[in-house]
């Protein structure tokens, strides 16, 4: 058994009976790699999928699953009451039902029953059985409660059926996970009322790339991180979501659409195709401010030793063209654009004073300030951001980016008419 580390996040990982118990091993794995302390708790019928001895080897941890074991640690009471957060990855048909009634028949309800963290679960099987009645009633049930139930992804399911059942790839299961636990309370809030269901949200992140010939490109290095946060933070309150990524490594996550561009002129044209349909925009990425006036076709070679001039021109100003497009269009009045920048200033009245400038400047109503003075900008996990509109400050964030996020969505999601 391993130690664990006391001031770790304190994960009770349920399992369900489904075939989808597979996949809770790398969630588990990747939670342990994000320095997380993980007690398995599967089900019966979980452990015909997937063994103790694997739970056990992965957790570093000895696995019980039902209330009679370790009795004089109460482990039924205690695992709950002393969590971070409980998951259950995956959810079936029989647990969402046993937990919606307040079923405590073996360990993993117990659990359930006594958690006092965020609850977190992930449902997983076949399309008519999450689409009947029953299901759909107990989820309802649960998300009024509080507890996070993530859709399932579409795709491909056990047989050769494919529909809306499938588990979500574990490394977006982990970033929710960790999502959840960042935010903690305001988030579980959010996430659970589902205040954006019905709403449609585009969002723009990572960074353009505008092509000197066809192997070079100009570019920046936005790693699309917070554009992503943002796309999971409004698809978990329900929103039907649309990711524009320039050139992005993170990954996309689950439920979300995605649309792919590559230079600045590419995310004009599709956040103006996909803009009018939109209740919430948001323009995340950094989009190169100019680019080579004649890219050429064929790849540009050295000539003797001399240097070379590159004559750039600008690019359209993407953000100002979407409010100015919106003016023009009554049916969009209600629409909320919100931009980001990303800028230094040696105080925060100052960086204040900057950002209400741009937000006019571009006609958005939201402004996203990123005090980047300290040589923080591209690719952490953490981020310093402030919120403003045009009557001043609305909030700040110290913290990940999931509670950025949070921040930016809630204060979108309050200006919806
Ligand atoms: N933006 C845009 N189109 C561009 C450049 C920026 O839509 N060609 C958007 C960004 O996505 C961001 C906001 O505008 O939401 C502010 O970006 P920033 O680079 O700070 O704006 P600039 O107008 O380039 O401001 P500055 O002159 O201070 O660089």
């Amino acid at each position: 058994m391993v130690d664990t580390d006391a001031t770790a996040r304190r994960v009770i990982l349920g399992v369900a009976g489904g075939i989808a118990a597979y996949k809770a091993c790398e969630v588990l794995r990747r939670l342990r790699e994000a320095g997380c302390d993980v007690t398995v708790v599967p089900t019966a019928n979980a452990l015909k999928f997937v063994g103790e001895t694997t739970w056990s080897a992965l957790s570093g941890k000895a696995v019980d699953s039902d209330v009679w074991s370790n009795i004089t640690e109460v482990p039924h009471v205690r695992l709950g009451q002393t969590a971070d957060l409980v998951m259950v990855v995956p959810a079936t048909a029989d647990l969402l039902s046993r937990a919606a009634t307040g079923r405590a028949d073996d360990l993993l309800t117990n659990v359930l029953l006594t958690a006092h963290c965020p609850v977190a679960m992930f449902p997983a099987m076949h399309t008519e059985m999450w689409q009947h009645p029953a299901t759909m009633q107990n989820v309802a049930t649960l998300r009024g409660r509080g507890v996070v139930v993530k859709d399932p992804d579409s795709g491909r399911l056990t047989g050769a059926d494919s529909g809306p059942g499938r588990l979500p790839e574990p490394a977006e299961i982990v970033e929710v996970a960790l999502q959840l636990m960042d935010g903690a309370a305001e988030t579980l809030g959010t996430w659970s009322e589902r205040d954006l269901v019905g709403r449609h949200v585009v969002v723009s992140a990572g960074g353009t790339h505008e092509a000197l010939d066809p192997v070079r490109f100009l570019g920046n290095s936005s790693s699309g991180l917070m554009g992503v946060a943002i796309a999971r933070e409004a698809a978990m309150r329900g929103a039907s979501v649309t990711l524009v990524a320039a050139n992005m490594q993170a990954a996309v996550p689950s439920g979300v659409d995605l649309c792919t561009v590559t230079s600045t002129g590419d995310l004009h044209r599709e956040m103006h195709r996909l803009a009018p349909e939109a209740d919430v925009v948001v323009m995340a990425a950094a989009p190169a401010d100019f680019t080579p006036a004649e890219p050429s076709g064929s790849k540009i070679k050295k000539d003797g030793d001399g240097g070379m001039t590159l004559h750039l021109v600008q690019t359209p100003d993407v953000l100002k063209s979407l409010t100015e497009a919106r003016a023009q269009d009554a049916s969009r009045a209600g629409q909320v654009i919100v931009g980001f920048a990303a800028e230094t200033a040696p105080d925060r009245a100052e960086l204040v004073r900057i950002g209400a400038q741009k937000l006019a400047r571009k006609g958005c109503d939201l402004l996203v300030l990123n005090d980047v003075s300290a040589g923080k900008v591209f690719g952490h996990s953490t981020t310093h951001v402030t919120v403003i509109d045009s009557d001043g400050e609305l909030g700040e964030v110290a913290g990940s980016k999931s509670q950025a996020a949070a921040l930016i969505v809630s204060q979108a999601a309050a200006r919806l008419v």
